[in-house]
């Protein structure tokens, strides 16, 4: 059970608050999981009642029926006015132990930085200096994504975060962290010794990993056109899916233990070659049918943006077990389809027997594909005899779908909060490895390559397929 706590909610105002955090709250506190009295902190001005409206209209949104969303805000929300400047902070921190006392709360307290990036340091300034950086029970910082936008900005995020709180409250969010296909690696990994023993450079040829979304950028070219495929996706996400993947067992489930095995990928990540690098940027093209205009073309782009909407890179985990085992990651936007995909291509057989035979045979590599997005499960690819043939091989696949057998996956925000408000840092990404990872795309950042132009609804530009993709595009989203 979760300690009773306040949980504020700094900038709860905002769109991550309407359309994510309140309603992963809501279902936390619909399942039992947790109640706590959450305050949404802006500095609009605003009543409870105000805000409490605001709040049940932003749930109708996310598809909660609205007598229940009117109830659940009533019972659970409040709202404190903070201007943005250090004086107004002594205001909250009378409010919060106002809270405390009314409720008889024993001083737990979570808070959730909800603000744009430029704020974050101002706010936990803000919180250290009126003293809510430490409180009667546990507290507890949780920090929004992006950490940073190169190496010396996330330098200076974490020193800022160091200078009020301990390591050990902090919770920095990487979303992806939260779905539960990406948590279950975890559990696919270390408790099929089946897989795990093959799990490594004797077995497997290479490793891919795509991210690839359908949309464009809609309305965020403001944030968009200086962030980048790199930044936006690379550097976080598809990062902490191949430290996931290439992550020694830990000695114990312990958030400690998993987070230093994930940092040690990340540090064994060989430095990334310029020729093992493809970046894209969308042109006009059609999705589904449906013409889109060009990444240049779409409203608040400069037309002569180099911004890249792809990236596509190769790269080494040099760790005895991965030595020489290359690893893609393919990231890009206006690709076909909004897939998240993790393909494992084993070896060729030592001896293959067939080759030769008169009627052809062609062995397929085994290949095991971890689906995240959209159809969570499982695939793993094998050779049988097509009937009627002498020697003809067809490739088959074993498959398991999440949504065959479980109703619904709670979202990854639901997962995160809870996770903070019973303290386990297990899916928060760590100080240090938020660095390792900005130091080895840093120098990406610094001198990257023009993006080539690709098709929208294509799966990038075509020299990653002749450069170093390995394995065509024909698996995604088998
Ligand atoms: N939106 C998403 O889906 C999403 C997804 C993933 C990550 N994120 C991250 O989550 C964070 C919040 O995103 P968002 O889209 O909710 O942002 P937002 O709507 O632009 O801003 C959130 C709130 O922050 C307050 N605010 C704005 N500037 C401020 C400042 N200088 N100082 C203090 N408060 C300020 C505003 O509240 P008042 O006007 O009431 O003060 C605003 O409602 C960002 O770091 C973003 O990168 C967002």
């Amino acid at each position: 059970m979760v300690d009773p706590h306040v949980f504020v909610i700094l900038g709860g105002t905002g769109d991550l608050a309407a359309r994510k955090l309140l309603p992963s709250l809501y279902r936390i506190t619909d399942n039992g999981s947790a109640y706590p009295v959450i305050l949404a902190v802006g500095s609009r001005p605003n009543s409870d009642d105000g805000y409490q409206r605001w709040a049940a209209t932003a749930l109708v949104r996310a598809g909660i029926g609205a007598d229940d969303a009117a109830t659940w805000a009533r019972q659970h929300l409040l709202y404190e006015q903070v201007a943005r400047d250090a004086a107004s902070f002594a205001g909250l921190r009378k409010r919060i132990e106002q809270v405390e006392s009314d409720r008889g709360l024993p001083g737990n307290r979570a808070f959730y930085l909800a603000l744009p990036p430029a704020a974050f340091a101002p706010n936990i300034d803000n919180l250290r200096d009126c003293g809510l950086n430490d409180g009667p029970g546990w507290t507890r910082l949780v920090v929004e994504k992006p950490i940073g936008t190169d190496l010396e900005s996330a330098r200076s995020l974490n020193e800022t975060v160091r200078g009020a709180f301990a390591e050990s409250q902090v919770y920095r969010i990487d979303h992806y962290l939260g779905k539960e296909t990406v948590q279950n690696l975890l559990n696919f990994r270390f408790t099929n010794p089946m897989f795990e023993s093959l799990w490594n450079r004797d077995r497997i040829e290479s490793v891919e990993i795509v991210v690839a979304e359908d949309l464009g950028i809609g309305s965020r070219a403001g944030y968009y056109d200086k962030s980048g495929a790199l930044r936006d996706m690379v550097q976080n996400h598809l990062t902490q899916l191949l430290a996931l993947i290439a992550m020694e067992p830990p000695n114990s489930f312990d958030a400690e233990r998993i987070r230093n095995e994930k940092v040690k990928v990340v540090e064994a990540i060989a430095p990334i070659q310029l020729e093992n690098v493809v970046f894209g940027q969308y042109g006009p093209g059609s999705i589904n049918g449906e013409a889109v205009v060009g990444y240049c073309e779409e409203e608040g782009v400069a037309p002569d943006s180099t911004t890249p909407t792809f990236v596509g890179i190769k790269t080494y985990v040099n760790t005895w077990r991965w030595e020489g085992v290359p690893f893609v990651l393919r990231t890009g936007k206006r690709l076909p389809k909004r897939l998240t995909q993790i393909a494992l291509t084993f070896r060729e057989p030592a001896l293959c027997f067939f080759h030769g035979v008169p009627d052809g045979c062609e062995v397929a590599n085994n290949m095991l594909l971890i689906t995240l997005q959209p159809d969570e499960g499982f695939s793993l690819g094998f050779n049988v005899k097509s009937p009627d043939t002498d020697t003809k091989l067809d490739a088959q696949a074993l498959r398991f779908s999440y949504s065959d057998v479980y109703r619904r996956l709670p979202d990854a925000y639901q997962t995160l909060l809870l996770d903070v408000m019973k303290g386990d840092q297990t899916l928060f990404v760590r100080a240090d490895e938020v660095e390792a990872s900005w130091k080895l795309y840093q120098p990406l950042l610094d001198h990257h390559p023009a993006p080539h132009i690709y098709a929208a609804g294509t799966w990038g530009p075509a020299e990653l397929e002749q450069g170093i993709a390995l394995c065509g595009s024909e698996w995604m989203g088998r």
